[in-house]
C-alpha cells in the first residue's frame, strides 16, 4: 500500500479530459432495468442492446446488425433469439447468427459482436473493450448490505465523465452546492488521500460540527455531530462513499450509509450516472428516506452540465489552479491517465 501525502507528487497535469478507457468493466444497468424487452444503451461509445433470455440470463450485443447496420434494438425477441427488424437475421446471446432469409447457408461474417457481461448484487457490468482482456475478478466487489434499506436510480448527465469523477472525489463542493448535506466544515476540513493499486481512498473526518438538514431529518440528530466521509474509488468509474454520522463524542456505530455511483461514459461528452444509496434502517413503506439523495444528484447534474457547456463554448489551454482539496481528484485523474496510457500500449 502506498501512502500519498505530498500534493507535488500527485499533480496530474491532465485537465478534465474526455478520454474514455475501453478496457474496463463498467456498470451498464441496474438488474431491474433489463428484461425480455430490447434495451438500447451506449456504453463507452459502443452502441449495445441489452436483454434477458428466457432463463433470466442477461446478454449484451452490439446494437448494429451486420447485414445493413440496422439497430438490433429496433427488432424483437423471438424466444431467446434477437430478430433484426429490417430483414430478419436472427442471433443468439453469443451473437451467433443462426438464420438469414432466403438461404440455408449463414455467412460466418453474419455474427454480431457480443460483450462480456457479469451480473452481481443487482448490477449488470459489461466490458466494452478487448474481450480477451476481460477479467471478471477486476469488477469492483461491493455488495449491498442486504438488510439495509436501499434504492437505486439512473440520472443521464450531459457532461463528460471526468467532471462527475472530479465532483465526487472533492466533496468540499457540498458546502456550496448542496444545502441539504453541506456545512462550512466540509470545505474547511483537510482530506487524507491514499492509493491502493487501482483503488483510491479519500477520507475526511469532522468532529463537533454542524448537523446539516438532511441528516437531522433522517437520523434525528442535532448539532454538534461527528461526521466522516470515506470515499473508495475504483478507476475508471465506480465509487462508494461510506458515511457515518453520530452525536458528537458518541463512540458507538452511529448512523451509517453507503452511497454508490457507477460513472459510465456514454460518449465523450455524456455520462450515465448510476446512483444508489443504502442506509442502516429497516424498510418502512410509510417513509421516503432517499428524496434528499435525488435532490443532491439533480444539484450536481445542473452544475456539471453548466460546466460542460462552458468548457465546450470557451476552450482554452490555461492550466487549472489546484489546491489541497483537489488531491483526491488529481490522483483519480492520474489513475485514469495511467489506464489510458496502458490501453494505448496494449
Ligand atoms: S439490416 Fe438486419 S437483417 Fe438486414
Ligand atoms: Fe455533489
Amino acid at each position: 500500500m502506498q501512502s500519498i501525502e505530498r500534493p507535488a507528487d500527485i499533480i496530474a497535469k491532465t485537465a478534465s479530459n474526455d478520454g474514455i478507457v475501453k478496457n474496463a468493466w463498467y456498470l451498464a444497468a441496474w438488474s431491474d432495468e433489463v428484461s425480455q424487452e430490447l434495451l438500447p444503451r451506449r456504453i463507452a461509445e459502443e452502441p449495445m442492446v441489452f436483454y434477458r433470455s428466457s432463463d433470466g440470463t442477461a446478454a449484451a450485443l452490439l446494437d448494429r446488425c451486420p447485414h445493413r447496420k440496422y439497430p438490433l434494438s429496433a427488432g424483437k425477441l423471438d424466444g431467446d433469439l434477437v430478430q433484426c427488424g429490417y430483414h430478419g437475421f436472427r442471433f443468439d446471446t453469443d451473437g451467433t447468427c443462426l438464420s438469414v432469409p432466403g438461404q440455408v447457408k449463414v455467412p460466418l461474417s453474419a455474427n454480431v459482436r457480443s460483450f462480456p457481461l457479469v451480473e452481481q448484487f443487482g448490477q449488470i457490468w459489461v466490458y466494452p473493450g478487448d474481450a480477451a482482456l476481460a477479467d471478471p475478478a477486476k469488477i469492483p466487489h461491493v455488495p449491498w448490505t442486504s438488510e439495509w434499506w436501499s434504492t437505486t436510480g439512473l440520472s443521464p448527465l450531459n457532461a463528460r465523465a471526468s467532471l462527475l469523477i472530479d465532483n465526487l472525489l472533492d466533496l468540499s463542493h457540498e458546502t456550496f452546492i448542496h444545502p441539504g448535506i453541506g456545512s462550512p466544515e466540509v470545505a474547511e476540513t483537510p482530506i487524507e488521500v491514499e492509493r491502493d493499486g487501482d483503488v483510491l481512498w479519500v477520507r475526511r473526518k469532522m468532529y463537533g460540527v454542524a448537523c446539516p438538514p438532511n441528516y437531522a431529518k433522517s437520523s434525528g440528530l442535532t448539532s454538534p455531530i461527528d461526521r466522516s466521509q470515506e470515499i473508495q474509488f475504483f478507476a475508471p468509474g465506480f465509487y462508494v462513499l461510506h458515511v457515518r454520522v453520530a452525536a458528537a463524542g458518541d463512540t458507538g456505530p452511529g448512523h451509517l450509509s453507503k452511497v454508490v455511483y457507477g460513472i459510465t461514459p456514454e460518449t465523450k461528452h455524456t455520462t450515465h450516472n448510476f446512483y444508489g444509496i443504502c442506509r442502516d434502517l429497516p424498510r418502512d413503506p410509510h417513509k421516503r428516506p432517499f428524496s434528499g439523495q435525488r435532490i443532491t444528484v439533480q444539484e450536481d447534474k445542473e452544475a456539471l452540465e453548466r460546466l460542460e457547456r462552458a468548457l465546450v463554448a470557451d476552450p482554452d489551454n490555461v492550466p487549472e489552479v489546484s489546491i489541497g482539496i483537489d488531491r483526491g481528484g488529481l490522483l483519480g485523474r492520474r489513475m485514469i491517465a495511467d489506464l489510458l496510457r496502458k490501453e494505448a500500449q496494449d
